[in-house]
């Protein structure tokens, strides 16, 4: 299913990626696991979505959310790879978080609905069972973008990225949205 949210049903105005990244819930999780990683698995979500006709928009929120569920696991100043391997729900955590600060932006809830479900299994790590085969196209999306900016030893997550920047790219990323849905979006 492919939304098209230039002009929402009931006449608000898109929620635009900059709109969730201002929210206090995002600024308060997203830093946990790093802004660059979240702002640049946006990037690549709104890419792959144009190229497999999945809905930037959704794509793209739910990229910038998808790891917005993790805990810190820091023991003695370091981080617990084996406690986060054995404990680690960030899918569950940041799926619920990101529904809910949609859902105050007033975001129309179908759309919160499905970026909360692209975040909850945008990785199978936590379940007991593999998701491969099984995603929706939007999931899918989400996964694969997610796995490009991928780094050995969870390094993409240490990557810097000040707010200032990352408020001007995702300004260009929701002017890109608009123009993929007016038209005008040349690749
Ligand atoms: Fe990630």
């Amino acid at each position: 299913m492919v939304y098209f949210f230039e002009k929402r049903g009931d006449g608000m105005p898109r929620v635009t990626l900059v709109d969730v990244f201002k929210h206090r819930i995002t600024q308060k999780y997203l830093r946990r696991s790093g802004i660059h990683h979240a702002v640049t698995v946006a990037g690549h979500a709104f890419k792959l979505a144009v190229k497999k006709g999945v809905s930037p928009d959704l794509a793209a929120k739910a990229a910038l959310l998808h790891d917005m569920g993790h805990y810190e696991w820091y023991k003695d100043g370091k981080w617990d790879y084996e406690e986060y391997r054995k404990h680690d729900i960030h899918a569950i955590k940041g799926a619920e978080r990101a529904h809910k600060l949609l859902i105050r932006l007033g975001e129309d809830r179908l759309v919160a609905k499905e970026v909360s479900l692209a975040v909850l299994l945008h990785t199978d790590s936590y379940l007991p069972f593999s998701l491969s085969e099984q995603r929706t196209l939007l999931q899918e999306v989400v996964e694969e973008a997610d796995r490009m900016d991928e780094q050995p030893h969870g390094l993409h997550h240490y990557n810097v990225m000040t707010p200032s920047d990352a408020v001007k790219r995702l300004n260009r990323l929701d002017q890109k949205i608009t123009d993929y849905y007016e038209n005008r979006f040349e690749g």
